[in-house]
């Protein structure tokens, strides 16, 4: 690895992870270490380290110029043939969270300040390939977009939980749309920044084929 990597790549150089709870889950107490501050951070590579789930949210709005350097940095994801094959529902009406709750077998935290709905839109990627190809390029985008939004969230000094435990259904049908959802992600303002979680040692997780 170059030197010119952060320092901080380093620590994800350690083994173990915690058990694997169903969902909805407690969060852990533990919080981070002096320093992780909340701030733009602009080191990407910061953002991502420290990166962490979060499920209780101060119960404050976020601004609406964050919101906009979310969706924004959603939409520079990469999408196959650049078709942007899937489109956000950025969820106010509290009936609606409600229902979404619901549907994410009731996880209260998806209540959350700011809900956005990933799904997947397959009618947008203009490209000959089979429907099952067509399907599986929408799931990839809205999945990406959704991960860029996560982290450009976190970036703002915001905390996210992702939720994949959904009925499609009752996402579609809260939403009133034919579209199926990918994802969840629940953004606001961390009640207390948590440290990020232990990962696989990076030599398990890579198998180099040579
Ligand atoms: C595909 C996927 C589905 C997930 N579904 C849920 C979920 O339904 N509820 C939840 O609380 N967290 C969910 N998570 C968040 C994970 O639990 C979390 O990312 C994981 O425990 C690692 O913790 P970290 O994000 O703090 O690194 C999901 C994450 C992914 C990527």
């Amino acid at each position: 690895m170059s030197s010119s990597y952060p320092s901080d790549v380093f620590s994800r150089l350690y083994a173990g992870e915690e058990s694997d709870k169903l969902y909805p889950k407690e969060e852990a107490a533990e919080q981070a270490p002096e320093g992780v501050e909340d701030v733009l951070q602009t080191n990407i590579f910061n953002v991502m380290l420290n990166r962490r789930s979060q499920r209780k949210f101060e119960d404050r709005p976020v601004e609406d110029s964050k919101m906009e350097m979310i969706f924004a940095a959603a939409d520079t994801a990469p999408t196959a043939g650049g078709f942007q094959g899937f489109e956000i529902f950025n969820v106010k009406k509290a009936d609606v969270k409600a229902k979404l709750v619901e549907a994410a077998n009731k996880q209260p935290y998806v209540n959350a300040p700011e809900v956005l709905v990933f799904c997947m839109n397959p009618q947008r990627v203009k490209l000959n390939f089979p429907p099952e190809i067509i399907r599986k390029f929408s799931v990839q985008d809205a999945t990406l977009a959704a991960a860029y939004a996560q982290l450009a969230a976190h970036a703002l000094g915001l905390s996210t939980v992702w939720i994949g435990m959904i009925d499609e259904k009752k996402v579609m049908s809260a939403l009133g749309t034919d579209l199926v959802p990918s994802s969840i992600l629940c953004i606001g303002y961390p009640q207390k920044m948590l440290q990020p979680k232990p990962k696989r040692n990076l030599v398990e997780l890579i198998h180099t084929v040579q």
